[in-house]
């Protein structure tokens, strides 16, 4: 009975001490030091190697190390085992934090307000809308979603939230998978918290930029995007802000990362850009959600955050 940890991109030797330390009386492993495999009975993943897991003989449960399961699902031989991922009440916050901050820049207009300090410009800037004339619109009403959504509420943002099944939460404007160009029509400001999947790669294109409001206190809509870089286009970004379509992108995830030099999205003057780190996570905690995760299973009960297969999230 041992824990596999199957990691890339990012350094596996802080993960393996952590996962010692936290469980030291577990039989922990890092690939590809696998031993042998026959051994292993869970695996804790991130970007597993294509074919790895499948030649893990007596695996019962894929962990992955972070919110999203896209890059686990990217194994095209993934074992038919159950699949948990991690929810966590630090990263929810951090990544509300991140959703709050940008949304906050782009209706108080700080990015103008920089670049006039730079030219020691002493100008107020109008019109100047309260959070309350801003409408924002966030897909994926999951668990990233709806906490951003009460946070932005509580500044004052006028929220409405889309996703797959229609979502009730007291006070909110919602709309389902079928309503998507009404929710478009009413946002001036786009979150998208969504995951990866076959329906939703590619979802951020020109032609739903084109059906945000056109009639919003900004000038033109806004994006800002902390899901998953294979959501977006990002050729269709540049043209939207480049034909005014959209007045400004805030994007935290990108179809390459890291973000490749030549990408002119990182000179843009209409683009902000964070390392995909909106939702910096306490590894600790991490740590330990995966180790309680495994705990369950092995006492014969579902991991708490099993993901639908068939979905994909
Ligand atoms: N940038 C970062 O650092 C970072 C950090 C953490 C997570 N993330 C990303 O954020 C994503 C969301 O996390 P979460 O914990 O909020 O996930 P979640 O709880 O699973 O929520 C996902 C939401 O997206 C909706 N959705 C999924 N497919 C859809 C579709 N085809 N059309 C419309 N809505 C759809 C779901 O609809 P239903 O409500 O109908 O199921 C749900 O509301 C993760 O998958 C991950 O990729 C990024």
């Amino acid at each position: 009975m041992a824990i596999l940890l199957c990691i890339t991109q990012w350094d596996p030797v802080p993960w393996l001490e952590r996962m010692r330390r936290l469980a030291p009386e577990r039989d922990i492993r890092a690939w590809p030091d696998v031993g042998d495999p026959a051994d292993i009975t869970y695996a804790a993943v991130w970007k597993q190697p294509a074919g790895v897991l499948k030649d893990l003989p007596n695996l019962k449960g894929i962990v992955s190390l972070g919110a999203g399961v896209d890059h686990v699902f990217a194994d095209p031989a993934l074992p038919d085992v159950p699949i948990a991922r991690v929810i966590d009440a630090d990263l929810t916050s951090r990544m509300s934090e991140w959703v709050v901050m940008h949304a906050l820049i782009h209706l108080r207009r700080q990015r103008l307000y920089d670049a006039l300090q730079r030219e020691r410009l002493w100008r107020d800037i109008r019109p100047a809308p309260a959070a309350g004339e801003l409408r924002v619109g966030i897909m994926g009403m999951g668990v990233l979603g709806q906490d951003a959504a009460a946070k932005l509420r509580t500044i004052g943002f006028s929220v409405a939230g889309w996703s797959r099944t229609r979502r009730t939460v007291e006070g909110l404007e919602t709309y389902g998978g079928d309503a998507l160009d009404e929710f478009l029509a009413r946002t001036d400001l786009l979150v998208a918290l969504m995951p990866l999947t076959p329906d939703t790669r590619g979802i951020l294109d020109l032609s739903l930029f084109r059906r945000l409001a056109r009639d919003g206190v900004l000038g033109a809509p806004i994006l800002m995007n902390a899901g998953r870089g294979g959501l977006q286009v990002e050729a269709d970004i540049l043209a939207a802000l480049d034909e005014g379509t959209l007045g400004a992108a805030t994007l935290d995830v990108f179809e390459t990362e890291p973000l490749p030099q030549e990408s002119p999205l990182w000179l843009h003057p209409k683009v902000t850009i964070t390392p995909h780190n909106s939702a910096i996570s306490d590894e600790d905690a991490v740590g330990r959600f995966v180790l309680s995760q495994i705990e369950r299973h092995e006492r014969g009960l579902p991991f708490e955050t099993e993901v639908d297969r068939r979905a994909r999230y």
